[in-house]
């Protein structure tokens, strides 16, 4: 026996209730079989031309129309919170989780039986999973797509990833301002995400990995014709998802988990991709913790695409994309459940990879052991990431004494003095960008080399953070520092000239200073005010969990998945 469709306790009602909410939806113009019992399937847009990344997404909702309507359901739009990385302050991270709000309470509120996730910039791939996941209706996602290749001076320019090296190069004196000025049109040609495998590609990518989308989401340009016939296909093939009741928590498994962190690995993924996948694993019940991305790190660098590598997303479409790289870890994946109902083994079999330059093979790669690297010790009691693919091998493992800015003004204010006490060996440590203490853990890790290093020629040096950074940025940074700063982690105590150990192969964090001392400067430490007193900035403050647990709210971890049986009239 079929169980009864979701959306019969909306439209399927033969009294006042029914008669209200078919009757509204009928103002625009919807005939009576669209109420007759067949699935309901919302889709739930980030479109806004204030994240310039999704601005393709209201196309692609009506490819989606098409698909669910010749699967014979019925199709209803409706906008969430939509969070533009480079548009938003202090950070779009910080909005991440009301995103996530917005979009369970408004897939719960309606009449739905199955959702699309329209997404794409950074934060609103992982915020719409996890809405999602805490309801648990059959969902897919269908991504804005990538930008097409930047293009400037005959060249290939990635977003994100250039504008740092330009941006260098202007304060070296190496670039005019003119060009800089200039290059900002060749870097964003198309509608679509950043077009380097940031965090977006990234997300996109992984989500593939763990099944959520139809195959070649991750990499088809957002202006390819071919993105459009997906959106279609994802709309035949929710319909049927809602039929089979293939809902989030029969795909997102520990499992599918694994692939996502080989996945990131394979693909030289952001460092992003480790709060927004452990903060899914809590909305979904799995137990997945900063140890389990240990195994990413022996998983080679395949994937030749900025910031880890030289090519672009829309290199790695033409060559086959994430389907390559799937079946290039086919010995590697775990077996898992994906939205073609089938295993993953299946999902990616038999694809053909047509540029070896930019898809490496498993027994060819990029680099060796390029996974993500999860550092502990005194500085990192509860963990720090770094991504060795992004890093300088040299200063993986360093010892040296810190300069500390203790927190991001400080660092505005003195990065540039040409008398600032550093050398190309000083580890640069940042405070205060924690999720409690910015707030929101902005992108600010990969803190810019002093100028007087850079007039040397310096381009990398150690940087350790409780921020995050951009997936499309590059350097030595350890990063996510946990506890951070602001709640108190030891990152609070370091003082500069004090020495720090980094080892990236042992994966230490040490701060050199005897615990007998450490215990002093803690009694005499107070925490910094809190920036925001009122409003949600508030909430966030007062609930946020720390980077090791995903940053998500505590109150939100998990799921709920009763009906909603009260009506409003
Ligand atoms: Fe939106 Fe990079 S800023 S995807």
């Amino acid at each position: 026996m079929t169980k009864e469709k979701r959306n019969r306790g909306w439209y399927g009602k033969l009294d006042k209730d029914g008669f209200i909410h078919r009757s509204w939806m009928k103002n625009q113009g919807f005939p009576d079989h669209a109420f007759d019992g067949r699935p309901v399937i919302g889709i739930c847009n980030t479109w806004s031309e204030l994240t310039p990344c999704n601005s393709g997404l209201r196309d692609l909702a009506e490819g989606v129309k098409r698909g669910v309507w010749e699967a014979g359901g019925f199709p209803v739009e409706f906008p969430v919170m939509s969070l533009g990385e480079t548009q938003m302050k202090p950070t779009a991270m910080l909005f991440r989780n009301l995103l996530a709000m917005d979009v369970e309470e408004s897939i719960r509120a309606y009449g739905m039986d199955g959702v699309v996730l329209l997404g794409g910039c950074d934060k609103t791939t992982p915020g719409q999973l996890m809405g999602a996941a805490s309801v648990d209706l059959p969902a897919i996602v269908v991504s804005s797509g990538p930008m097409l290749n930047g293009k400037w001076q005959g060249k290939d320019i990635g977003s994100g990833t250039d504008v740092w090296k330009f941006s260098e190069a202007v304060r070296a004196g190496e670039m005019t301002l003119q060009d800089f000025m200039a290059a900002e049109s060749g870097m964003s040609r198309s509608k679509g995400v950043c077009m380097t495998m940031g965090t977006a590609s990234t997300m996109a990518s992984l989500v593939e990995a763990m099944g959520m989308s139809l195959p070649t989401n991750a990499a088809l340009p957002a202006v390819d014709a071919r993105r459009m016939a997906l959106a279609h296909l994802t709309g035949k093939r929710i319909v049927e998802m809602v039929e089979e009741d293939l809902k989030p928590s029969d795909i997102l498994t520990k499992q599918a988990f694994e692939n996502a962190i080989l996945a990131n690995a394979a693909v030289g993924g952001s460092t992003n991709a480790v709060v927004h996948l452990l903060a899914l694993a809590g909305r979904v019940g799995i137990d997945l913790t900063l140890k389990d991305f240990e195994i990413g790190g022996e998983i080679p660098l395949l994937v030749n695409c900025m910031p880890s590598g030289t090519y672009l997303m829309e290199d790695f479409c033409y060559a086959g994309g994430m389907p390559v790289v799937l079946n290039e870890l086919k010995d590697k994946l775990r077996s898992a459940k994906t939205v073609l109902g089938g295993d993953i083994s299946a999902y990616a079999e038999g694809a053909e990879c047509w540029n070896r330059d930019v898809i490496h093979s498993i027994d060819a790669p990029l680099k060796p052991a390029a996974g993500l690297r999860v550092l502990r010790g005194n500085l990192a009691p509860r963990g720090a990431i770094v991504k060795p693919s992004a890093a300088t091998d040299a200063l993986l493992e360093h010892e040296a004494e810190a300069y500390v800015f203790e927190n991001i003004e400080d660092l505005k204010a003195n990065i540039d003095h040409e008398d600032l006490p550093v050398t190309a060996d000083t580890i640069l440590v940042l405070k205060g960008c924690g999720p409690k203490g910015y707030p929101g853990m902005p992108e600010l890790g990969n803190m810019p080399i002093p100028a007087k290093l850079v007039k040397e020629g310096v381009r990398d040096m150690v940087r350790i953070s409780d921020a995050r950074m951009s997936g499309t940025a590059f350097g030595t940074v350890i990063l996510h520092v946990s506890p951070e700063a602001n709640d108190g982690g030891t990152l609070a105590l370091v003082q500069t000239g004090d020495r720090i150990k980094v080892s990236a192969s042992n994966g230490q964090l040490e701060l050199l200073v005897p615990e007998a001392e450490l215990e002093a400067r803690r009694a005499n430490w107070t925490p910094e005010p809190p920036h925001y007193t009122r409003g949600y900035a508030k909430m966030y403050i007062d609930h946020v969990l720390q980077a090791d647990q995903g940053a998500d709210l505590d109150f939100l971890v998990g799921k709920d998945t009763r009906p909603v049986t009260r009506e409003s009239h």
